[in-house]
């Protein structure tokens, strides 16, 4: 049966080996990279709280332990800044320790995002729970984890978050096939198919990396076989709910997301996200703002 408790968990797989940014990712997570002096995953655990989620896990995997340090207290820093009477550099270090109850597991091999999914069955028994990727990073100003909990209130089954992207970028995504509801941003899936060549994508409409899922997804992954790349894909147990009533755990709805999402997986996007977040910070703004028009000026 569905389950129409509240959404309280989030899911964060943050196991990932970062190839995109070696060097920087051979000792430190991809997840720490900074947006300014703000680390990535940082962004995500705000956006999970601020939809009223509080109650975190985090999948990780062998060398991702700075990211458990990362939320927990650095009692050598706020000693060294309390001594000195830093207090904003003090709250910023405490931010991150205060923001949400805290929770690991580690995803012993890296076997896909199903797998990693799957990692958090125990932590999150049968409830409802949010999966939200660290390569995405949603404007705080968007709410669209929020918006994707009502619908699930109001439909059940899961949800995902989607985007229209040009037809040469389907290949690196989850795409769906969808119809109408009644609600001009809400679709009811029909298909799902897992990074397909072009000409086999269903439509321009792909996943993001944002989901609303009813337990009975962990049933579904502990039988789903390998599929795209040899892993065990997320998207292809959501395709079997998607087919599926109320009473079996579906069906799976998306949410039509034209807000502002910040991709940070590749160097490009990661780039362009960086000096997007610095021109809109008051303290740096003024002077970068300015820097930047005349260094691109002079190209
Ligand atoms: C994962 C999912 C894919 C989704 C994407 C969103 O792929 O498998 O369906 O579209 O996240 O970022 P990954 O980027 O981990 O390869």
């Amino acid at each position: 049966m569905a389950d129409f408790d509240s959404v309280t968990r989030a899911v964060i797989p943050a196991a990932g080996l970062g190839t995109r940014f070696l060097p920087a990712t051979k000792a430190t997570p991809k997840e720490l990279l900074p947006i300014v002096d703000k680390p990535v995953i940082q962004y995500v655990v705000e956006e999970a709280v601020s939809a009223g989620l509080f109650d975190v896990l985090m999948v990780t995997g062998r060398t991702k332990r700075p990211l458990e340090d990362h939320f927990d207290r650095a009692i050598e820093v706020e000693g060294a800044l309390e001594a000195k009477g830093d207090d904003q550099r003090l709250t910023a270090v405490r931010e991150s320790t205060d923001l949400a109850t805290m929770h690991y597991v580690r995803q012993g091999d890296a076997l896909g995002l199903g797998h990693a999914v799957l990692c958090a069955k125990r932590h999150v028994g049968d409830h409802p729970f949010a999966v939200l990727l660290g390569d995405d990073m949603i404007d705080e100003r968007d709410h669209l984890l929020e918006r994707m909990i009502e619908v699930r209130a109001r439909y059940g089954g899961s949800v995902v978050a989607l985007m229209e992207v040009p037809t040469e970028q389907v290949s690196m995504y989850g795409v769906v096939s969808m119809e109408a509801t009644a609600e001009d941003d809400v679709v009811r899936i029909t298909d799902m198919v897992e990074k397909p060549p072009i000409e086999e994508a269903p439509s321009n409409w792909i996943i993001i990396g944002r989901y609303v899922l009813d337990p009975t997804v962990f049933e579904v992954l502990e039988k789903t076989p390998p599929g795209r790349g040899g892993e065990i894909q997320l998207t292809d147990a959501l395709r079997e709910l998607a087919d599926r009533d109320m009473s079996g755990g579906g069906p799976v709805h998306g949410v039509l997301f034209k807000g502002r999402r910040y991709d940070t997986g590749n160097k490009l996007d990661y780039l362009r996200t960086v000096v997007r977040f610095a021109a809109e910070r008051p303290d740096l703004a003024p002077e970068f703002v300015p820097w930047l028009r005349e260094f691109l000026g002079n190209r």
